[in-house]
């Protein structure tokens, strides 16, 4: 049960005014949509949050009768809203992954001004969940205008049934979103709410010459981006990233599963050698340089494991889910490092190659790279699309 005190309508005020002091929502139109929606009708029951007396990353659910459930519900975060695909796979009904959530406001904000949209816009949005933000864009544009796919069938259920009860009827499909919705073609907007690694064609095929698609994208490597592409005459999608976007992946692109250590095998033979690149060039989050080695060395993922004692001492481990794996010893002061590399890959060899290019470009920042999707694949460029970063 809520507070005695809880008063929904004051509690979305303080957050619009929140998410317009922080600068992700100026425009007025988006301000008016996101006061017509209240968040706490898309919240379900329960929520799951991290077990803080283990402190071990399992979650457990919380439910409206908790507090908590009604404090977060009008917070600027995200709030994991199912784990493990619905079927939660710990001990006594503990989570270990969220597979759905509803998005953290702020970030929502500026994924909806990023659209650049205008009245009667019809638009396509990726990842249903609980139906909130797709409420959002019923509010600005008309339910008839928003189409949104969800490919888990109770999420989807659940999202069009608080669309529903919040007096909004849009298009909701359950499918792949990989594959867009042919049926409802063209849109002048996609709005991806998932992350995506390959862009899907489809997509492109489905928006109109001129129209948008926004979608966070990345790879296990690299802080994931906020795209904006624009759709060309040419059957084509071109742009760059504008700003961060952490979101769970699309279900078929997700992430290794299980930790670093599950996926180095210590007992396989060792090459070692020593490299001059520091390996905390690499780690930057937001870097040119993490950009370049995350695009450029395909499946690679990274642990990095700073020394307990005060040292200053730390490792780079990196590991492919192929038997590949390097660790680089980082040494305060050192000119030179250690590294060890096993597998079929020379995966700090593929982060040196990447790293020298970009040193060589002069160390691009990450906004100067783009991205072109084509029928045949996406292609990254620095500066132009037309300087198309061949990989060394
Ligand atoms: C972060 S949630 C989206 C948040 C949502 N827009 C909201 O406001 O609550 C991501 C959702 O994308 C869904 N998803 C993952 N892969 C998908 C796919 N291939 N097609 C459609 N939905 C997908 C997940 O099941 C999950 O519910």
């Amino acid at each position: 049960m809520p507070s005695t005190d809880f008063d929904a309508g004051e509690r979305l005020a303080e957050l619009v005014d929140h998410l317009h002091r922080v600068g992700a929502l100026m425009d007025r139109r988006w301000r008016d949509a996101f006061l017509q929606v209240r968040r706490h009708a898309f919240i379900p029951d329960p929520i799951w949050a991290e077990d803080g007396d283990r402190g071990d990353g399992w979650m457990i659910p919380v439910g409206r009768d908790d507090p908590y459930w009604w404090d977060n519900a009008y917070t600027d975060f995200a709030l994991p809203t199912q784990v493990d695909d619905g079927t939660p796979v710990g001990e006594d009904g503990r989570g270990r992954y969220a597979t759905s959530s509803i998005s953290q406001p702020s970030l929502v904000a500026r994924m909806l001004e990023a659209l650049r949209i205008t009245d009667g816009a019809r638009v396509l949005e990726i990842g249903t969940a609980t139906g909130y933000n797709t409420g959002l864009l019923c509010a600005r544009l008309g339910a008839e205008n928003v189409v949104t796919i969800e490919v888990d069938p109770t999420l989807a259920e659940r999202g069009r049934a608080a669309l529903r009860a919040a007096g909004w009827k849009p298009t909701v499909v359950c499918g792949d979103g990989t594959s867009g919705v042919p049926a409802e073609a063209p849109f002048d907007r996609v709005l991806a709410t998932v992350a995506a690694k390959r862009v899907p064609y489809a997509w492109v095929e489905q928006t109109r010459p001129g129209g948008l698609i926004v979608t966070p994208w990345g790879n296990d490597y690299m802080a994931t981006v906020l795209l904006r592409l624009e759709v060309g005459e040419n059957g084509t999608a071109t742009g760059r990233p504008i700003g961060d976007a952490p979101f769970m992946w699309l279900r078929d692109q997700r992430a290794a599963a299980g930790r670093w250590s599950d996926h180095v095998d210590f007992h396989a033979p060792v090459r070692t050698s020593r490299t001059t690149v520091d390996p905390h060039q690499v780690v930057v989050r937001g870097s040119g340089a993490e950009f370049t080695v995350g695009t450029w060395a395909p499946g690679l993922c990274r642990a990095w494991f700073d020394a307990e004692d005060a040292s200053g001492e730390a490792t780079l481990w990196l590991y492919d889910t192929k038997g590949s794996w390097a660790s680089v010893d980082y040494v305060p002061g050192a000119t030179e490092y250690e590294v060890e590399q096993a597998g079929p890959r020379g995966l700090w060899g593929e982060v040196e190659a990447a790293v020298g290019w970009w040193q060589r470009a002069r160390r691009p920042g990450r906004e100067r790279f783009g991205l072109t999707v084509t029928p045949d694949g996406q292609h990254v460029w620095l500066d132009e699309p037309t300087n198309e970063v061949a990989r060394p």
